[in-house]
């Protein structure tokens, strides 16, 4: 097994960019065209061709699903070139499929890499989620607060009033009593329809997206993600997976999870150095949209190591054949 310090995040990291800006490139043309489905296959196909151009053994943690019902990217595929470290990604090739086919704000392509065995293998179930920026103190805010007690932790950290606290939520039925219990507070709510790994990452740049706190359920791959994401740019995140029958506890089991009330923090979910690179498909706060001219398109990517807590806002220019 290649050991962490072998992972050469500093070379890998320009490639990994190089991923995310391919699929967000492929996905350009379907943006607001109403085909989720086609916009997702076509971020799928740029992302594994690119994939497999860099030197890494790689093995796809958290991908497309099963390999019974993905064709590519899916969970144990093996990617890259098979010569250099052994790696483990997480990736998103289209992370908001209907705000793409909406052309609503913030769809991202999103790739995380990190060494073999150090990304946690989470199922396809939802995972509740809570996500402050950095700069408080360790645990100021926890799972097992209720939302307003969060709420009331968080101000006191910052030394505001509730009412000054921004908290994101995805907009969804099962999240009408988090809203309103937020609400009672005085705090104020960024509702999204899509998207929590930007949710989450909103909350590392406070001071531009006015987000404080990220709170209630989503996908447990997104989960890993965005506390990759995290864990590059500073903050503090928590998930704990939620299993609504016992296929989906099944599916935690064939992960290796055998403690299905567990509490993760965001260096549970990441247990070592990674690289995220997360590239803008619509205008979003973190990172612009695909720009489509006559002769080019242009996309913004953010690239960002753990090691150096570096983030870069990178421009890529490339003509249209
Ligand atoms: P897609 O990329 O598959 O469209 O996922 C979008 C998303 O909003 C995620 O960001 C989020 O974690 C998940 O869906 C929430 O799931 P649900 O729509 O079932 O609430």
């Amino acid at each position: 097994m290649t050991s962490p310090k072998d992972f050469n995040d500093r070379m890998l990291s320009l490639g990994l960019a190089r991923v995310s800006e391919a699929a967000a490139h492929a996905s350009a043309l379907l943006i607001g065209r109403g085909d989720e489905k086609a916009a997702d296959q076509a971020a799928v196909n740029a992302m594994r061709e690119q994939l497999n151009l860099l030197d890494i053994k790689g093995v796809v943690v958290i991908g497309e699903g099963e390999r019974d019902e993905a064709p590519m990217l899916y969970i144990g595929e093996e990617v890259g070139t098979g010569q250099g470290p052994e790696v483990d990604i997480a990736l998103d090739p289209l992370e908001g499929t209907t705000l793409t086919a909406k052309d609503m704000p913030n769809a991202l392509t999103v790739i995380a890499m990190a060494p073999r065995g150090t990304l946690l293998h989470a199922p396809d179930v939802y995972m509740d989620k809570l996500a402050i920026g950095p700069n408080y103190p360790k645990d100021v805010v926890s799972l097992d607060m209720t939302p307003s007690e969060r709420v009331r932790a968080l101000a006191k950290a910052r030394g505001v009033k509730e009412s000054d606290i921004t908290v994101c939520v995805l907009e969804r039925p099962r999240h009408e009593d988090l809203v309103a219990e937020i609400r009672s507070t005085g705090a104020a709510i960024r509702l999204i329809t899509d998207g929590d790994v930007a949710g989450v990452i909103h909350c590392a740049e406070a001071e531009l997206t006015g987000i404080d706190m990220y709170m209630g359920s989503g996908g447990a791959p997104e989960g890993v993600l965005a506390a990759s994401a995290l864990k590059c740019m500073g903050g503090q995140m928590w998930g704990k997976l939620l299993f609504r029958n016992d296929d989906e506890r099944g599916r935690a089991k064939k992960a290796g999870i055998t403690d299905l009330d567990r509490i993760y923090s965001r260096d549970e979910l990441v247990t070592a150095d990674v690289i995220f690179a997360a590239t803008g498909v619509t205008n979003g706060s973190i990172v612009a949209g695909v720009k489509r001219e006559p002769h080019y398109l242009q996309t913004e990517t953010i690239l960002m190591r753990s090691k150096t807590g570096s983030v870069r806002r990178m421009i890529y220019r490339n003509p249209v054949k």
